[in-house]
């Protein structure tokens, strides 16, 4: 941190004793005012529920300008990874903070691909779900479980535990999440073949049988890469913040991020890609294009309680630079697959374009964000929609685990613990029953 040679003074209109606040600068984004010593030299907190003018740590990181729809990941324009990397190059560009060499790239895929493989004991966890259970519900268990197996990776405060933690997070989540889809449909799990990609590996353990052959199609394959590099980081979003938080307490990785998961589950953060799904699958059921001025209106209605999934960002206050790329992508997933007349994406691109000309959009700055188009990128794949999240968690895990790594490792961390504005009652006495 920078400090800047400005300094914030906060006065009061009682004639409180003011106070001189230190500022700091970042490379790029906003300054803050250093408020850690408000409380005790004034005896007042700030309140900010939601933490709309809040930053919760320092981090290199991810870099987000709403105002622009810019999207760095460690400096690197989202565009740019997305059409030069693949996904375990941003993995190692999250997780060391540079792009691998030859080399590099060559000994992290295979330290990545050794690792693919779950303990056997796992899939017995598998077996007390119902068969019909949410992925999301199923990958929340599954991933805390991680931490009944790896007692030489839960030492989150020793580096080495956390350097293996990372990696066996990053293999093991698509075998998971592919489990979690066999043993819904009822299917035997396929085990990671490590002469495969990444991504290939992935597509062959959700998609292959023991009874034969699976060839990955390759443009499927660069479609989930894509969509895994999308997804991999994003700043303090509500899930990074609870891995952070969590972690903050000490507790294993694998119980931290199994937090993010259980975070990322809800329709207001990574469970929006697949309400965006459903909302064009009923748009289309009760009419289709035809109908979007009606769906639109509901959403206009505030007692209606409906929301355009798939839209509006908490920092994007311009096109999220995800949606586009992702938009790009159902073109060519959809074209290649012979689907270019899809009606979902015809609808959801009259969708867009018609919430992008109207007022109550405009004025609040609503545009597609990456879960508008990533679910009809997915469900061409063979992805089914309940499964949409759980890819979400996939793609995360790198980026939930390099922000706790950074933190555990900032000699400042403390546990988090916030306070509040409390207007509850005031002390009073329990009185016999008698009497209540
Ligand atoms: C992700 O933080 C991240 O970075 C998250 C994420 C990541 O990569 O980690 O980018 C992933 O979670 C993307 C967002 C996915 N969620 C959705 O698509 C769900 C629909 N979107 C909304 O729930 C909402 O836009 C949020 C939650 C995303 C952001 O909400 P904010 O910032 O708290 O904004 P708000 O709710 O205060 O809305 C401001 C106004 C309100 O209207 P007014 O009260 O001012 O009249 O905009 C309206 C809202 O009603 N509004 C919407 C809307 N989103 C906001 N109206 C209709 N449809 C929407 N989608």
């Amino acid at each position: 941190m920078t400090p800047s040679d400005v300094k914030a003074t906060l006065s009061f209109s009682d004639g409180s004793p003011s106070m001189d606040l230190p500022m700091f600068k970042g490379s790029i984004g906003p300054d803050v005012i250093d408020i850690r010593k408000l409380y005790a030299q004034t005896g007042k907190f700030t309140y900010d529920p939601g933490f709309l003018s809040t930053a919760s740590c320092q981090s290199t990181i991810t870099y987000i300008d709403g105002d622009k729809g810019e999207l760095l990941y460690r400096g690197y324009p989202i565009e740019q990874l997305a059409t030069n990397c693949d996904f375990l190059d941003t993995c190692y560009l999250l997780l060391y903070g540079e792009l691998p060499n030859v080399q590099q790239q060559a000994d992290f895929k295979k330290l990545v691909t050794t690792h693919t493989m779950v303990n056997e004991q796992m899939q017995f966890f598998l077996r007390g779900f119902r068969r019909d259970a949410h992925p999301m519900a199923v990958m929340t268990g599954l991933v805390g479980a991680l931490s009944a197996f790896y007692h030489d990776s839960t030492d989150i405060n020793n580096p080495k535990h956390r350097e293996i933690a990372a990696i066996r997070l990053i293999a093991k989540m698509p075998t998971l999440v592919a489990m979690a889809y066999k043993y819904g449909i009822g299917q035997p799990y396929m085990y990671p073949k490590n002469s495969l990609s990444y991504s290939a590996n992935f597509m062959r353990m959700m998609f292959a049988t023991p009874c034969e052959e699976y060839e990955p199609n390759d443009v499927l394959v660069r479609a989930i890469d894509r969509i895994f590099i999308l997804h991999a980081d994003h700043e303090q979003n509500a899930s990074t913040s609870t891995v952070r938080l969590c972690g903050s307490s000490g507790t294993n990785p694998f119980a931290a991020i199994a937090a993010g998961v259980a975070c990322l589950w809800g329709p207001a953060h990574g469970g929006a890609n697949e309400a965006a799904l459903n909302m064009l699958e009923e748009i289309q059921r009760n009419g289709g294009v035809e109908k979007i001025g009606e769906f639109i209106k509901q959403v206009k209605d505030k007692n209606s309680n409906v929301k355009l999934m798939g839209f509006g960002h908490r920092v994007y206050k311009n096109y999220d630079p995800r949606a586009k790329l992702m938009r790009e992508t159902c073109h060519e997933v959809l074209g290649a697959l012979g689907l270019g007349n899809d009606p979902l994406f015809k609808l959801a691109m009259a969708l867009e374009k018609i919430a992008l000309e109207d007022e109550y959009f405009v004025a609040r700055k609503l545009y597609p964000n990456v879960d508008f188009y990533s679910g009809i990128v997915q469900r061409a794949i063979g992805i089914p929609v309940s499964l949409f999240t759980a890819i979400f968690a996939l793609a995360r895990t790198v980026g939930w685990i390099a922000q706790l790594n950074e933190m555990i490792g900032d000699p400042e961390y403390k546990i988090g613990r916030p306070r509040q504005l409390y207007h509850g009652s005031p002390r009073r006495d329990v009185k016999p029953i008698s009497q209540r």
